[in-house]
């Protein structure tokens, strides 16, 4: 618009003015409007200039925008993954505690299994022992008093050569009096002979064992 009203500003002065002034000082006229007309171009083309190189900016601008967001999302992507990681290696973690608690834990029930069928074994030991020691007494009283059996009888019931009293019904101590009191000569009847070279061969234990034999035979 600037130079289109030069132009016609120029035209005006060139055609109308004529008249009134010398050829060369309308010329000159229209040099300098000619040489306003290039300056305004000029000066035109420099702010197109200008602007282009504001545009230039703004894209430079927006790019530098976008890199910059480019390089944020980076960033959080880089910081969940970051995260991410570390929630995993507090798992692993977690797991391996677990597992190794989990370890102890079977570790301490194998220990106290272990320790605990000692103990019943030890028990059951125990048990088969008492069961057996019994059984091994009662066996070594009859073995004794098999001897004894022509008699006195097999359950010593009788009365021996029917001189002797029937003895199943006596207490052990009873029983156990007269066997010692046979052996060191402080008990007996008129056949106490009959009676001293069976318990010469008697120790104290085997006569523990007739006599809780023989009480158990009355019953
Ligand atoms: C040969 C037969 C004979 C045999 C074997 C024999 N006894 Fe006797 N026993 C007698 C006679 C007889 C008397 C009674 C003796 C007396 O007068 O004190 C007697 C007495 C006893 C008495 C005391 C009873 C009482 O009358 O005062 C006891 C206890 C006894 N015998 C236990 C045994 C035992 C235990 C054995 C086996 C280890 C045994 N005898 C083997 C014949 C026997």
């Amino acid at each position: 618009m600037k130079v289109f009203g030069l132009v016609v500003i120029a035209l005006l002065l060139s055609g109308c003015g004529g008249s009134d002034k010398n050829s060369s000082s309308v010329l000159e006229e229209i040099n300098k409007t000619s040489q306003d007309i290039i300056n305004n171009i000029g000066q035109t083309a420099t702010e197109a200039i200008e602007k282009a190189g504001e545009i230039g900016q703004k894209v430079t601008d927006v790019e530098g925008d976008i890199a910059q967001k480019a390089s944020q999302i980076t960033q959080i992507a880089e910081e969940a993954l970051q995260g991410a990681a570390n929630v995993s290696k507090d798992i692993l973690q977690k797991t391996n505690e677990t597992l190794s608690d989990i370890s102890a834990k079977t570790d301490k029930i194998i220990n106290d299994s272990a320790s605990t069928i000692e103990s019943v074994k030890q028990k059951a030991n125990d048990i088969a022992d008492a069961a057996a020691s019994p059984l091994t007494n009662a066996d070594k009283g009859k073995k004794l008093f098999a001897v004894c059996i022509p008699c006195h009888g097999a359950k010593a019931e009788k009365s021996a050569v029917n001189k002797s009293q029937i003895i199943n019904k006596w207490s052990k101590d009873q029983i156990l009096k007269a066997l010692k009191g046979y052996k060191d000569g402080t008990y007996g009847g008129a056949y106490k002979a009959t009676m001293t070279p069976t318990v010469k061969r008697l120790s104290d234990d085997d006569m523990e064992e007739l006599a809780a034999y023989i009480v158990n035979l009355g019953k």
